[in-house]
């Protein structure tokens, strides 16, 4: 511990110019006029990968972003870590509400603000720096593999084809991702629950053309309206979804394991004054914890139509749209459920509208256990970085390839994140601290180690 804490005091200054050149690149996967700019950061990992000691390291093409591949192979007697992250970033916008460019970081109160710097590029770059750092101090116990793709926010469609076609290259006992967050910087935890995800988009469809909203309303149908009361039919008064089947495959959790899980800090006052809301909302009979973990959700994303530009201008649309996410808990199939929303959605339009539902990219929920040895292993080092114990929480995001690695590969993941939830991730104004990041630079090494000796 001690000669892993000299070598990032030694050292941080540049871990952290190093990161700042990462986040200056703006590899925004959904945008595909920055397909160059994701292909840049993919190349700077690379040559990363190989400054901080790997044997091998290289940009493989998919039919989208690329991946980053390499590995320091020791010893083939001993395990074999896989670390897992993604070098792409959500779109910045809207622009106006950061208080810096996105792509220009600056370091204020001890946190580093860009788009990205938590997700997943701090985090992701602190395990590049963790194996610099063993490899440097001669303390890497096993082998690792690195698999860093450029695709995660939009899905990860092109990873999960190269998993499956990879078998043999991915071999490995374990995978370590850190792309989650913890409860507090004084109260680590490790997170042993993602959702999975189903997403859709919906349009209805009123008369062929927008119109005088005088001269035919009151007699045509108005889509945004229909769409409104067709959505509002989706949940009842009590805030549970309504779509027939919805619950059916639903996880259900014992009184004990909630009783459990309600041990986790979680202040309600805080949390509400920290959104500037009223009140929490959800579904009845869970606590605000319970709802964004172990129950499912069904939220809408965007939705529009008809005339937004200033002033009024008196229409009757011809359309009306929204973008429909819903999260899933343990046993629930993105699939089936984006069958039974299909369904049910269909079904309560009125004969006066057409109905378009399409799906986008979904993903299967996972969970971890807390008994195998990669958990124990993170939670010792974690309890030796932190000095106190980190607490199992399940997390309400998705990270859709942990689900398929265990499919595919037969492999467990160990998601031992860094960030926090007031980390803004996905927002305006993202940034993540550097004792955070420097936590976690010191915390992975031991995570290696603990884990190298409880596998013998
Ligand atoms: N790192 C997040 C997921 C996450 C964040 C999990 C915080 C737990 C805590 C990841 O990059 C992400 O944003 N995933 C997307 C899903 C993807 C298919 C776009 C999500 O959860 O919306
Ligand atoms: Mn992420
Ligand atoms: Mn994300």
């Amino acid at each position: 511990m001690e000669n892993i804490q000299q070598y990032v005091e030694a050292n941080k200054d540049r871990f952290l110019e190093e990161l700042i050149e990462l986040l200056k690149i703006p590899s925004i996967s959904a945008d595909s006029t920055k397909n160059e700019e994701v292909k840049k950061a993919g190349n700077y990992i690379k040559e990363q990968l190989l400054k901080s000691g790997a044997d091998t390291a290289e940009l493989i093409e998919t039919k989208g972003h690329p991946i980053v591949y390499g590995e320091k192979m020791i010893d083939g007697n001993l395990p074999t870590i896989l670390v897992y992250g993604h070098y792409d970033v959500q779109p910045p916008d809207p622009l106006d509400l950061w208080d810096s460019p996105p792509f220009e970081p600056v370091i204020k109160d001890g946190k580093i603000f860009a788009r990205g710097a938590c997700d997943d590029k701090g985090q992701m770059y602190m395990h590049i720096k963790a194996f610099e750092l063993m490899m440097k101090n001669n303390s890497l116990p096993c082998n690792v593999k690195f698999m860093i793709e450029g695709e995660e926010e939009v899905g990860s469609d092109n990873l999960g084809d190269f998993v499956k076609e990879n078998k043999e290259k991915l071999k490995s006992d374990v995978i370590i991702i850190s792309d989650t967050s913890m409860i507090a910087n004084d109260t680590p935890s490790i997170t042993t629950g993602l959702r999975g995800l189903s997403y859709v988009e919906v349009e209805v469809i009123g008369p062929n053309r927008d119109l005088h909203s005088g001269t035919f309303g009151g007699a045509v149908p108005n889509p945004i309206q229909i769409l409104c009361e067709m959505i509002s039919k989706c949940k009842d008064d009590d805030n549970h979804i309504t779509i027939p089947g919805f619950y059916d495959d639903v996880e259900v959790i014992s009184d004990e394991e909630r009783a459990e899980m309600a041990k986790a800090p979680f202040d309600e006052e805080a949390y509400k004054k920290d959104l500037q809301i009223g009140d929490v909302h959800g579904e009845k009979g869970y606590s605000s914890n319970e709802r964004t973990s172990i129950r499912p959700t069904f939220e809408l994303n965007g939705i529009w139509g008809g005339y937004i530009g200033e002033g009024a201008k008196t229409v009757l649309p011809s359309k009306a749209n929204a973008k429909i996410s819903m999260r899933l808990v343990p046993h629930q199939s993105s699939e089936k459920i984006t069958e039974l929303f299909t369904k049910h959605f269909m079904s309560l339009a009125p004969p006066s509208v057409k109905v378009k539902v399409t799906p986008h990219h979904g993903g299967e929920p996972a969970v971890t256990p807390t008994d195998f040895t990669a958990y124990q292993a993170a939670k010792k080092a974690m309890a030796e970085s932190f000095g106190k114990e980190p607490i199992p929480v399940r997390a309400g995001g998705s990270i859709p390839i942990v689900a398929l690695f265990e499919e595919v590969l037969g492999l467990k993941s160990v998601l031992m994140g860094f960030g926090l939830d007031s980390d803004d991730i996905h927002s305006p104004n993202e940034h993540y601290g550097i004792f955070n990041f420097l936590k976690g630079i010191e915390t992975i090494p031991l995570f290696y180690k603990y884990y190298t000796e409880m596998s013998k």
